[in-house]
């Protein structure tokens, strides 16, 4: 079975406050875009679960959140696994590493929603969303997609009308990397005293978003990017500063950063803007470690392409 697995980027990102379970809570806007991966799952016969990449710089041992799923899914159904047997999952990666683009939590989304048909499983997406949350917070918004608001840790999904065919320029050092826990742990230390203490009566303000959204204003839904975690990505690090700040002087309509970074994505009127935006960025930034993408939204998640 082949499947599609687009990445996302954060329209929204609202850091609300501490939960018990150690991570934050938060209320979110997730985009689908076209940047996707490709992955191919092959029942093995046999009770391995082995991943493959061309990228060396992606695991294939259970440190690979696709490996993870397939795992957590042989754990929940003991006997599809002994009557099926185990994959192979071989990963085509064109989405970037590490990025804030959920390259690793697409991929296994894939999984999930392959097991699920390869086994005969008959689950609902819902029953699949909540599997998968038990390994990552961005598994369940990939699975379904589109446009969504994302709740809890982020894996409270409600679904939102969908925009499509919005153009994007994404920018991305490939050797710069940001670590999510390490974004979050410094947001705690610096701006933990502004959390919400109760968390049930808390106000957010991805409202005006979500009304953007709805009435498909791309100048309005630019106004509202937000992204709380620029605050401590940024100060750390120039390049994503200075790589936010060319997108700005390209013309975007808006520009941020996506999720914990520390790739920057700048939204365009068009493709032909898309097209002169990257040509500008290239021109004011021409070292190579800097990948550029023009890209669009999409209105869905994990799709199978084909199947044996
Ligand atoms: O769930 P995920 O594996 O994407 O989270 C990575 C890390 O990001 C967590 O270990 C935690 O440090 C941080 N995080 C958080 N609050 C969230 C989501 C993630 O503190 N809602």
């Amino acid at each position: 079975m082949r499947l599609t697995a687009p990445a996302k980027i954060n329209l929204y990102l609202e850091i609300i406050g501490s939960r018990t379970d150690g991570f934050h809570e938060l209320a979110m806007v997730m985009q689908s875009i076209e940047l996707a991966d490709e992955v191919d799952i092959i029942l093995s016969g046999d009770k391995r679960i082995q991943v493959s990449c061309q990228n060396s710089q992606v695991p294939s041992d259970n440190s690979n959140l696709a490996y993870r799923a397939a795992e957590l899914m042989g754990k929940k159904f003991p006997d599809a696994f002994t009557k099926y047997g185990g994959f192979e999952i071989q990963i085509t990666k064109n989405i970037p590493i590490a990025a804030g683009l959920a390259g690793g939590s697409t991929n296994a989304a894939a999984v999930f929603v392959a097991v699920d048909l390869l086994w005969n499983l008959g689950l609902t997406q819902g029953e699949l969303q909540e599997i998968s949350a038990e390994i990552g917070s961005d598994i369940p918004f990939c699975i379904s997609g589109g446009s969504a608001i994302a709740t809890g840790r982020g894996e409270q999904i409600s679904p939102i009308p969908s925009l499509e065919g919005i153009y994007i320029v994404l920018g991305k050092y490939k050797s710069l990397e940001v670590s999510t826990p390490w974004a979050y742990k410094t947001y705690r230390t610096q701006f933990g005293h502004t959390y919400s203490q109760d968390i049930d009566s808390l106000a957010v303000h991805s409202g005006n978003m979500v009304k953007a959204i709805s009435k498909k204003d791309v100048k309005d839904i630019c106004q509202e990017l937000h992204n709380d975690l620029e605050k401590v990505v940024l100060p750390e690090y120039p390049l994503v500063r200075e790589l936010r700040e060319t997108f700005h002087n390209a013309g975007v309509l808006g520009t941020m950063m996506s999720g914990s970074g520390p790739s920057v994505f700048g939204i365009c009127e068009s493709q032909q803007q898309a097209k002169e935006v990257e040509e500008y960025i290239r021109g004011k930034i021409p070292n190579m470690d800097l990948e550029l993408f023009v890209t669009k939204m999409v209105s869905h998640g994990i799709q199978v392409t084909s199947h044996a």
